[in-house]
């Protein structure tokens, strides 16, 4: 019975196998579970079949992708003394996912377990989740209900974590980035009156979390004044004499990024008012008011005379509020 000798021959053989096998995964179980955290069972994570194939100890990785390894050993990612780390974890394949399976073919794209560049069958959110298992906190806390998460956007659009820009950003400067797809922005900071943004002095991220905010427009602040606040104190008040405008929303009179228009006004001074002071008021009918006419004061004769040349903020400074007793009219 040749047959069945062979047979016999072939279950011996194959028993020895698993048992090899076994003992090899038994000796990398420990590793494993650690991370997989009670999502033992197989059917439930079909689609991170990821998490049962085997991994390959980092020392493989080096042989074929020794500038990565040595790269990340210089990265918080690669700091093995903090336990957060995907270096503590599994190095690489804390972010590539197990790659026995790569090792053994000898490299190669096809046995990748989780890529991220261009040609990645993973979509933007299974790649943004990868991220996410360690940076759910913080200033990622709100990166699914985010914009950027909205519009189809991977954490790996903005990070390379094999790169050394600060924050592993894809531009070694954060505006640089932010251009790639936010070309209006660009233009409107070079404009003759803009936030110093191109000087260095402020970055987008002051005003915008790009992860998600509560606020409007990725601001990270709840209202666009509060952001206008923490660098021009002076503007919050208390006024006794408030502008209700300036209450309500500065960007109803500035612009928050450049403007062709000083001090990075919406419209040029006179305009600007009349959008709103039209009518009655003296600016904008300058030649109705007689100064003749009994009751003119001095001050209404003076503006009468010089409004018609002059922005409104030459004789109404204190646009923004007024702590003078007799401010009511924001003239001091
Ligand atoms: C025997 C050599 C070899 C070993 C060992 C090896 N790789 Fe690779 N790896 C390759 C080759 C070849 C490619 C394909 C490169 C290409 O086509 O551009 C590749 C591609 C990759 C990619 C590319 C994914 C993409 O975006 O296209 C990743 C990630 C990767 N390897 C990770 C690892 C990790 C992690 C290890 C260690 C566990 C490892 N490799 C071990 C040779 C190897
Ligand atoms: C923090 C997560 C993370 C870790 C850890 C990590 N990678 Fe990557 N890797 C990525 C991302 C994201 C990309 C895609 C970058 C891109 O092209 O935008 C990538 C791309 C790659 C590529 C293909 C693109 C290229 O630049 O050649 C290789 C190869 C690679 N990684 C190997 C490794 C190796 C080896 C290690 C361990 C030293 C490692 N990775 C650790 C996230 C990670
Ligand atoms: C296994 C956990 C883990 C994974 C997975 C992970 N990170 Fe990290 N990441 C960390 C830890 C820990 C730090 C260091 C935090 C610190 O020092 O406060 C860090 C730091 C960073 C930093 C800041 C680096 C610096 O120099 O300041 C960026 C950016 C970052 N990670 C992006 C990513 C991206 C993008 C991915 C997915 C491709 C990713 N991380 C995946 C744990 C992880
Ligand atoms: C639109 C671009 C963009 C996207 C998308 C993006 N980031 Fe960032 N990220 C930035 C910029 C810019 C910074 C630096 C400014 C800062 O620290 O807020 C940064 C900083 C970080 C930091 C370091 C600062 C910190 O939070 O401690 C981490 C970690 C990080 N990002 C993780 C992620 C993760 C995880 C994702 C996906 C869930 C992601 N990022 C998506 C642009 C982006
Ligand atoms: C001084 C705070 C501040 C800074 C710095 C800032 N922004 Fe803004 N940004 C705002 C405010 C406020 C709004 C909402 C304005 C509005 O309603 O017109 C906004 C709106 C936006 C918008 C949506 C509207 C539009 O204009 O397309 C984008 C995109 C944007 N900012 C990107 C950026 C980028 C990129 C940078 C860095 C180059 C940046 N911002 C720097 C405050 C700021
Ligand atoms: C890969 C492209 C991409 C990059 C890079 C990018 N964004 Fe965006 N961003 C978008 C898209 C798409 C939207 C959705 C609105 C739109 O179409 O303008 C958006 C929306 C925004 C908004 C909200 C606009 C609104 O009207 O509410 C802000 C603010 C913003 N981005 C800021 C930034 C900042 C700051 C950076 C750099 C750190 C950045 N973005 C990088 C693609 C990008
Ligand atoms: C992160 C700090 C910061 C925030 C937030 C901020 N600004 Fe500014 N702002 C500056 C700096 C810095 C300057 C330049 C001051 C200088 O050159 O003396 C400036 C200048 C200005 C100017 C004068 C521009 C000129 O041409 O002289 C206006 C108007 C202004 N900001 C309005 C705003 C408004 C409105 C907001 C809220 C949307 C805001 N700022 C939020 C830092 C900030
Ligand atoms: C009703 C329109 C209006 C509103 C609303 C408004 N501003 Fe202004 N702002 C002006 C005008 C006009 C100037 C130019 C004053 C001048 O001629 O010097 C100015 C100038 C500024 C300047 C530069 C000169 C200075 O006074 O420091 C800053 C900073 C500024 N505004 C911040 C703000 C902030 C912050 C808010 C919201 C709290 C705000 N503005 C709301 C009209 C407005
Ligand atoms: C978005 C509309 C709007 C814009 C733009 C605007 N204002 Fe006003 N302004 C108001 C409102 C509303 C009041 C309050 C009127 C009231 O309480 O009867 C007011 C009040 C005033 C007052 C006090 C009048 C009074 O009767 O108490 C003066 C002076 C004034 N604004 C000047 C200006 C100047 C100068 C500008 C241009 C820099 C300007 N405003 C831009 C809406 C605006
Ligand atoms: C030459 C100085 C001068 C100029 C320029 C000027 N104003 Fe006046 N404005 C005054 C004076 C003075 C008063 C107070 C009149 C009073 O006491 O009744 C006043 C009052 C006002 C009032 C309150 C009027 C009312 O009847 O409630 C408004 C609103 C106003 N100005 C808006 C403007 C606007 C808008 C501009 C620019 C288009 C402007 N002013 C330009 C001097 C001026």
């Amino acid at each position: 019975m040749p047959i069945m000798e062979h047979g016999f021959k072939w279950a011996r053989v194959s028993l020895g196998l698993a048992v090899c096998l076994s003992a090899l995964l038994l000796y990398m179980r420990p590793v494993v579970s650690e991370d997989a955290g009670g999502h033992e069972e197989h059917g439930e994570k079909s689609e991170k079949s990821w998490e049962s194939k085997p991994y390959a100890p980092v020392e493989s990785c080096v042989d074929c992708h020794e500038d990565k390894v040595k790269q990340m050993g210089l990265t918080k990612h690669g700091n093995k003394m903090d336990p957060r780390t995907p270096w503590a974890k599994h190095e690489c394949q804390s972010c590539h996912g197990p790659m026995g399976e790569h090792v053994d073919a000898g490299g190669g794209k096809e046995t990748v377990n989780r890529a991220f560049g261009k040609d990645s069958p993973l979509s933007a959110e299974e790649k943004s989740e990868v991220c996410l298992t360690c940076h759910e906190k913080g200033k990622q806390a709100l990166w699914k209900r985010s914009i950027h998460a909205g519009k189809g956007l991977a954490c790996t659009d903005c990070h390379n974590p094999h790169n050394s820009n600060p924050r592993h950003l894809k531009a070694e400067v954060e505006m640089n980035l932010c251009f790639t797809c936010h070309t209006d922005v660009k233009n409107d900071i070079k404009k003759t009156s803009h936030h110093p943004i191109r000087e260095g002095k402020i970055t987008c991220t002051n005003c915008h979390n790009p992860h998600g905010t509560l606020g409007p427009h990725n601001l990270s602040a709840l209202r666009v004044n509060e952001k206008c606040y923490e660098c021009h104190a002076e503007k919050r008040g208390p006024f006794l004499y408030e502008h209700r405008p300036v209450v309500e929303d500065c960007t109803i009179c500035h612009r928050p990024h450049g403007s062709s228009h000083m001090k990075l006004l919406v419209r040029k001074s006179p305009y600007l008012c009349n959008s709103c002071h039209t009518g009655s008021q003296h600016r904008s009918q300058p030649r109705t008011i007689n100064p003749a006419t009994p009751g003119t004061n001095s001050w209404q004769r003076l503006a009468q005379i010089q409004a018609v040349y002059k922005g409104c903020q030459n004789c109404h400074p204190a646009v923004h509020g007024s702590n003078h007793a007799s401010g009511k009219y924001f003239l001091r």
